[in-house]
């Protein structure tokens, strides 16, 4: 049997990634591959009571980081890892990039720390490919303005947003063979047509 591959979708919020998951979807099943679609905090049912704390409760930035990766834990060994084995496709809205954007970039954990619970938990799982969906922070902090009942994350200054973005910038220089960055400050229908270009030639 081969093994599936994993898919994680990045980004700001407002970035505008959770609305293209429709056509990845659509564009990997065309390969005639099937799709699990899941996404971080979350993915478990412990994973998503986890993520209401996560989105609503305020606590220190290490305590966030940990909760991330328990629930990343459990997202792993229920979902993700028996469906890339039994040869699905995993599409997850976002991973540990998120972590390290967020928690790290955001929040100013030490990457080390993250790397460690990286390593502890992930053993030598990486996404295949890494979607980053890439807008100015003036741009997504519009389409945040517009959301109604923003999250504990949504509701930061554009500093923070600006910190991230660098973060998960920085991250996709540094892991060019995974990462596609989308400029997804351009109409919806062309960031389809990226999107499916990416997906018929994986
Ligand atoms: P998001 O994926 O944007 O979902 P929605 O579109 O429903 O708002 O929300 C998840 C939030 O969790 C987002 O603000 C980023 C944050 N997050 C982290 O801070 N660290 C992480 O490791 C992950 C996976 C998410």
């Amino acid at each position: 049997m081969t093994r599936g591959k994993f898919i994680t979708l990045e980004g700001m919020d407002g970035a505008g990634k959770s609305t293209h998951i429709p056509t990845i979807l659509a564009a990997l099943e065309a390969k005639g591959v099937s799709v699990v679609v899941t996404r971080e905090p979350g993915g478990t049912s412990l994973g998503e009571s986890l993520r209401a704390l996560l989105l609503h409760q305020a606590m220190h930035a290490e305590t966030e980081t940990l909760l991330m990766f328990a629930a990343r834990r459990e997202h792993i060994a229920e979902v993700i890892e028996p469906a890339l084995a039994r040869g699905d496709y995993v599409l997850s809205d976002r991973f540990t990039d998120a972590t390290f954007a967020y928690q790290c970039g955001g929040r100013g954990v030490q990457a080390a720390k993250v790397r460690m619970l990286e390593e502890w938990v992930q053993g030598e799982l990486q996404p295949d490919l890494t979607l980053l969906f890439d807008v100015p922070v003036e741009v997504s902090a519009q389409r945040l303005a517009n959301a109604r009942d923003p999250d504990k994350f949504e509701q930061e200054n554009s500093d923070f947003f600006t910190r991230i973005r660098q973060a998960y910038l920085l991250r996709a220089t540094a892991a060019p063979q995974r990462f596609k960055i989308i400029n997804a400050n351009q109409s919806l229908d062309n960031i389809k047509k990226i999107l499916v270009e990416i997906i018929s030639s994986l």
